[in-house]
């Protein structure tokens, strides 16, 4: 219920709620001295960092920050709004909420059209059990493997064949009917029913209360699927089906699949996936977001992997991206060719259902393989059509951490040309049914780096070595053969750097150090890992010190002759030198 609730009232009905009783009726409570504590409800923790302090009566967690009162409480344990955590501690302290006109206009206008939706809700079950027709459409349930009790979960009924079925046994809720557009009225003379022959989908929101239908045909139809237009109590964009049912099956909501159909919702949850639920036939927009990441921060977006499936997950993705904020994990199931959630898990089972959804691909990596569909990123123009594709969508995310890794990926992905013969001999390979991308293997292979670059790549990974670096190749005297090195070394002291986040978020922030980076690993076949990268940066300052040393010491020997330290020296650095190569 809308409207705004006097704040007076707000006070008055905490001072009247315990917050330990609150709390304690739906986890488990352990006294600690004048607290309470517990494991915390809102993160994964084996030792307890959820307190509950009566005389403030506040509760916080040490572990995840999650705060507040008693009402804050039960919208962040029970997903509910502000509203309903007042409604619902209102009736617990068994008091009235007085609420402002406007939202008792609401109150009043929409509780004829919930009762009159109730009713049609008895009606549909009914005829499924009693019309003479009611065969094709037991048999239909029958074939799409819905056991009775599933049916009864989420509430299934029939419409019959015929234009008046609902109008005749309506009686006083015509007018309600007519208002939620169960029943058709143009121009206020002929009435008829909006559902005939249909398989029955009430659509309940979070309370559940019955506020639209989806009905799917009996017969063949061209519109396989219709819903209630939108009414005072349905607004399409803000509802998903299912949502109601989810949230009863499971005690708390950890991850939401969001997936396209009523029939996939009955389907999954038929076969124990109970975490499901539907957008109603449209693309997933910003408000459906915000009120499914109010009962869950994972969401695994499940889309079918054709054209239409990739474009829809594409969709949903960029509305996601405003909405992402730290602790928000959004991910992507694209399902094989030609399947949907109903006949993969009828076909499969929940084990492996299950499996695809832990391997569902985080929006991160996702994102690219989206944005690379038709580009062949081993070419350099394809590297800058991707960087124009996706920069304006990377500005869209809210969260610093993930844009800040994203941005890393892109970097990863343009900086460099993948050469095909590493590719060919198996350095790379491609990552299965996802479009251009190229994971590293561990195979390790050598290349010949420039020792500049290779001491550049290393302070890459790791900045922290920068003052090192620099210390060493100023006293070496080596300073002509890594200019790049000095000059990278410098940058990172002068900024001051310490961490290869540091550096990206530095780079990802200033287009000046943007375009010194693009170019400093121009033309590097394969990136190594860190610690190889550092070795070889070693190896190499090592090796160019010792080489300096060398020349120095045989200058020095045409010149003026050499002591007998400076010829050992010489000696030894002369073998070396042949053993490294
Ligand atoms: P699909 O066409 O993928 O249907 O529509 P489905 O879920 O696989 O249905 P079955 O298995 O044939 O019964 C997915 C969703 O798109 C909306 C509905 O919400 C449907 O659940 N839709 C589809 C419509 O609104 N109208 C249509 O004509 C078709
Ligand atoms: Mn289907």
């Amino acid at each position: 219920m809308a409207g705004m609730i006097p704040q007076p009232f707000i006070d008055s009905l905490l001072s009247r709620v315990d917050i330990v009783e609150l709390i304690s009726s739906r986890i488990r409570l352990k006294k600690a001295g004048g607290s309470y504590k517990a494991c915390c409800p809102f993160h994964d923790e084996k030792t307890p960092s959820f307190h509950v302090t009566p005389d403030k009566q506040l509760y916080y967690c040490f572990g995840c920050e999650a705060s507040g009162n008693a009402i804050n409480f039960l919208m962040a344990y029970e997903g509910r709004s502000f509203n309903e955590a007042v409604d619902e501690l209102a009736r617990t302290a068994g008091i009235e909420v007085p609420r402002d006109e406007q939202a008792q206009k609401f109150h009043d206008a929409s509780l004829p059209l919930l009762k009159a939706l109730e009713f049609a809700v008895g009606y549909y079950k009914q005829q499924l059990e009693q019309h003479p027709e009611r065969e094709s459409a037991q048999k239909y349930l029958d074939k799409r493997g819905l056991s009775s009790e599933i049916i009864n979960t989420y509430q299934l009924g029939f419409a019959p064949p015929g234009w008046n079925n609902l109008t005749h046994s309506c009686a006083s809720h015509i007018n309600a009917l007519i208002e939620t557009k169960l029943i058709n009225n143009e121009n206020g003379k002929s009435t008829y029913d909006l559902f005939r022959d249909r398989i029955m989908f009430p659509i309940r929101n979070t309370r559940g209360k019955t506020i639209a239908f989806g009905g799917r045909t009996l017969s063949n139809d061209k519109a396989k699927y219709i819903n209630s237009p939108e009414s005072t109590v349905f607004h399409k964009s803000n509802e998903v089906y299912g949502i109601y049912e989810a949230r009863k099956a499971n005690r708390s909501i950890e991850k939401l699949l969001v997936v396209e159909g009523y029939m996939d919702v009955i389907s999954l949850a038929q076969h124990g996936i109970t975490y499901s639920v539907a957008t109603l036939g449209t693309a997933t927009n910003e408000n459906n977001l915000r009120a499914l990441l109010k009962y869950s921060k994972q969401l695994i977006f499940c889309f079918d992997g054709d054209t239409p499936g990739l474009k829809a997950a594409h969709k949903a993705m960029h509305n996601c991206l405003p909405l992402i904020q730290d602790g928000i994990q959004i991910q992507f199931l694209l399902l094989p060719e030609g399947e949907d959630p109903d006949t993969l898990v009828r076909r499969e089972g929940k084990t492996a259902f299950e499996k695809r959804i832990a391997e569902s691909r985080p929006l991160s990596s996702f994102f690219f393989d989206v944005h690379s569909e038709g580009l062949n990123l081993e070419i350099p123009e394809h590297k800058g059509l991707l960087k124009n594709r996706v920069e304006p969508e990377i500005s869209l995310i809210a969260s610093p951490t993930i844009k800040g890794a994203i941005k890393d990926q892109l970097f990863k992905l343009t900086r460099n040309t993948f050469n095909k013969s590493n590719f060919k001999k198996g350095n790379y390979k491609q990552t299965q049914g996802e479009s251009g991308f190229y994971k590293r293997v561990t195979t390790p292979i050598t290349v010949k780096r420039k020792p500049d670059i290779s001491a550049c790549l290393a302070l890459y990974f790791y900045p922290n070595k920068a003052f090192e670096f620099k210390d060493q190749i100023e006293k070496g005297e080596i300073a002509a053969h890594f200019p790049a090195t000095l000059n990278f070394s410098h940058f990172i002291l002068s900024q001051p750097i310490k961490t290869n986040k540091e550096l990206l978020i530095s780079i990802a922030t200033d287009s000046d150090n943007q375009n010194y980076f693009y170019t400093l690993f121009d033309n590097i076949e394969f990136i190594p890992l860190a610690d190889d990268a550092l070795k070889e940066a070693q190896d190499t300052l090592h090796k160019a010190e010792k080489e300096e040393r060398r020349d120095s010491l045989l200058t020095k020997s045409h010149t003026q002759s050499l002591n007998s330290e400076e010829k050992e020296e010489l000696r030894t650095l002369s073998t070396s030198d042949e053993q490294d190569t």
